[in-house]
């Protein structure tokens, strides 16, 4: 099967401001095979309303529309999600935190498999921050939420960012996202 995957970025720079840590994606995802596909989202550009635990009430969820069904329906159909993602506060953007609660509905739509789908998938991180140690929390939060949903956690890409283009002076990160998806395809296990 071909891959698929899909980019996930999350800075909340404004639009049209390239920020550093989807520049490092972008270095990586040019050395994708060329028949991996790609698909591009910006969560802060995208409509997602705020989460609402139903869990202990309707104990479900109806059916998203709008970009909560573009965001559903694009992560049941990758193969490999990436989430491009700086450090914030030691954490994930508000963006990315708020697409991840929605997994908790997307657990509950009547019909959807979404736990079963969710664990066939490869999870990639790539991120930036001012100081790599300190970038372990938030890493090692994105690696527990792969192993709830029992996906395969591929690891990290950690560049040095800061002001724009700042991660570019890193030549270790840009180094390390030409082999990034290569890498983490010769330890993915197989799956099938
Ligand atoms: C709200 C906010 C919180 C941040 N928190 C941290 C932090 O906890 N640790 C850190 O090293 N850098 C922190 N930074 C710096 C960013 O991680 C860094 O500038 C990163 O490269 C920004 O990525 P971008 O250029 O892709 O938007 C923070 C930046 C913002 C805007």
């Amino acid at each position: 099967m071909a891959s698929k995957y899909l980019f996930l970025t999350t800075s909340t720079r404004e639009r049209g401001h390239l920020g550093n840590t989807e520049w490092l994606a972008q270095q990586a995802a040019a050395a994708l095979p060329a028949g991996a596909q790609q698909t591009w989202h910006a969560l802060a550009q995208m409509q997602i309303p705020p989460f609402v635990d139903q869990r202990h009430t309707t104990g479900q969820y109806p059916q998203p529309s709008g970009d909560m069904l573009t965001l559903l329906q694009a992560t049941l159909d990758c193969t490999d999600l990436v989430f491009v993602a700086p450090v914030y506060w030691y954490s994930i953007p508000a963006p990315l935190k708020l697409y991840l609660d929605h997994w908790s509905a997307w657990m509950r739509i009547p019909g959807v498999p979404f736990k079963e789908a969710m664990a066939q998938k490869t999870l990639h991180l790539i991120t930036t921050s001012g100081d790599r140690a300190k970038s372990q929390p938030m890493i090692d939060s994105i690696a527990l939420c792969a192993g709830f949903l029992n996906m395969h956690f591929a690891g990290v890409l950690w560049g040095k960012g800061g002001p724009p283009d700042a991660v570019r002076a890193d030549a270790q990160a840009l180094a390390q996202a030409q082999q990034f998806f290569a890498a983490s395809a010769l330890a993915a296990p197989s799956r099938g």
